[in-house]
């Protein structure tokens, strides 16, 4: 007898976002940490969605030695490793490894890249690619240059008069400051036309930060009191409970700013404090999201805090300091951890501040966005029937237990008027009970669709690095600073309760 398969309503009818187009993608970095914790696990997770074009096939690309079927193995190794993936067809597995392939060279040698070019014309033959292809850069962004580079001079770059389509998507950190971003800007520019370039950032992959879009302008019960007159301040937090999980070399040549304030944290801004865009549609989106961060004051110095963990405890487990992990200096002035106050000039957002803080070894891992709104302006109750009142807040909680939270102040029961604030709840996981897809799936799909809205523009990412950047140079050329000033498991130094103490409000603590 066939079992009764549920149905939950509100996914019915969903439409299979297929990709269609024939495609070989090539991983540079093909035997990196990013590759197998995300990369290869999301185009598992694709293939077993049945989200990916039959005509298909994956070259990997790095220094390392290993044969193509020494490939094919570390898929399933990151498949079975990365804890992104249930297996659920061994059969998609198989077909998957049996279409890896991979070759090793350096990234500055025209051999290899030569050798490239033979496997992919190969693979076109094989599975009628077409000359389809998307480079995915998950190196240090000193190598995207000279990988494009050398793309070009191997005639990969999808010149006019060669067949098929040529997207090239590059991870993030774009650059490490103003001037190495837009130098490496004009090096891809040189070779290829925006429209070709990803920059990604996997926060806008994630469901939940697509999902603020959907909450302000699918609703039309926020928009009007999505300003100065009705919003009191925001605050945006990006906490992570993890150390360095063995990136100590990448950490100390990034902190805490390059890492997640330039890029991360803002997007969630962007987002939040954009206009409405006219269409959903890659330019006027990014249009929007560029205006927002284009208006931010310049950071006050006086505004920014920064911290660096020492030894602690995190979930009861003793854990080193910042100092202590491997491949870091013992006297290493790079900050894990920041808290800004930042204000956006103009119309909408005027006086209102945006509290942003992100920092690594905090007590839990939670990144939330709290829209405080301003208190009612006349309360007919006494001070007494209070009994404790938050105020209104709309919680966004991207991760995790992600949802929706709106603070209210609501009347105890009972005979005598006692007023407490409650708390109306939308879970994702109760509601849609599904499987939150990674981000690297929806975007490495909208790449192969060549949908650009979720990826970052040239000036996009221009805009961020000119507002962080005056503060990396400030925070580099001081070196008064004592560090650690926090210990492992707490919410950052003193400095950063003090940055918003000053201003008569708390950082809520998620
Ligand atoms: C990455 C950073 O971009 O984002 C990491 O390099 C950080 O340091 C990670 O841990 C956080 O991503 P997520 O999706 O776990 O919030």
């Amino acid at each position: 007898m066939a079992a009764t398969q549920l149905v939950n309503p509100f996914r019915e009818g969903l439409r299979e976002d297929r990709a269609t187009t024939p495609v070989q993608i090539v991983i540079f970095g093909a035997s990196g940490d990013l590759t197998n914790r995300k990369l290869l696990p999301a185009l598992y997770n694709l293939a077993q969605a049945d989200l990916l074009p039959e005509n298909f096939c994956v070259v990997g690309f790095a220094r390392s030695e290993m044969t193509d079927d020494q490939f094919r193995d570390a898929l399933r190794k990151s498949v079975a490793e990365s804890g992104e993936v249930r297996v659920r067809d061994e059969r998609v597995l198989d077909e998957l490894a049996k279409r890896c392939y991979y070759v090793s060279g350096m990234f500055d040698d025209k051999s290899a890249f030569a050798r490239l070019a033979k496997v992919l014309a190969e693979n076109d033959q094989r599975y009628n690619t077409a000359g389809n292809r998307i480079f995915y850069i998950s190196t240090p962004a000193s190598l995207f240059g000279i990988i494009v580079e050398q793309l070009h001079d191997a005639g990969l770059t999808g010149a006019p008069d060669t067949p098929g389509s040529v997207r090239i998507i590059v991870e993030k950190p774009f650059g490490r400051d103003l001037a190495s971003a837009k130098a490496l800007n004009t090096e891809m520019l040189a070779y290829l036309r925006e429209d070709q370039i990803y920059r990604i950032d996997h926060y806008l992959g994630k469901e939940t930060v697509q999902n603020i879009l959907v909450l302000r302008f699918a609703n039309g019960i926020f928009e009007p009191i999505w300003d100065r007159n009705y919003v009191d301040s925001v605050q945006i937090t990006v906490a992570e409970s993890l150390g360095l999980e063995g990136r100590g070399s990448f950490y100390e040549e990034t902190g805490v700013i390059r890492d997640i304030v330039q890029n991360h944290g803002m997007q969630l801004l962007s987002l939040v404090g954009m206009e409405p865009p006219t269409t959903f549609d890659a330019r006027d989106f990014r249009d929007e999201k560029v205006r927002v961060i284009e208006a931010i004051r310049p950071i006050d110095l006086k505004e920014a805090v920064r911290g660096q963990y020492g030894p602690g405890y995190v979930n009861g487990q003793p854990v080193p300091g910042y100092r202590e992990e491997p491949n870091v200096s013992p006297s290493s002035m790079v900050p894990t951890f920041s808290a800004l106050r930042l204000f956006v000039d103009n119309w909408r957002w005027a006086g209102v501040p945006f509290y942003l803080r992100a920092g690594k070894r905090m007590p839990k891992r939670v990144t939330e966005i709290a829209i405080q709104f301003k208190e009612a302006p006349h309360l007919p109750f006494r001070k007494s029937q209070i009994e404790q009142a938050e105020g209104n807040v709309l919680a966004l909680r991207i991760q995790p237990d992600e949802g929706v939270t709106l603070k209210l102040e609501a009347k105890v029961p009972g005979p005598s008027m006692r007023i407490r604030s409650v708390a109306m709840d939308f879970s994702y996981g109760a509601t849609f009970g599904t499987e939150d897809a990674s981000p690297y799936e929806r975007l490495i799909l909208d790449c192969m669709k060549g949908d650009q809205t979720l990826f970052d523009r040239a000036d996009g990412v221009e805009a961020a690095w000119s507002l962080v950047d005056p503060l990396l140079q400030a925070w580099d050329a001081d070196k008064s600073m004592t560090f650690p000033n926090y210990a492992a498991g707490t919410w950052g130094p003193k400095q950063a309760e003090e940055l918003i103490r000053r201003d008569g409000r708390a950082w809520r603590l998620p």
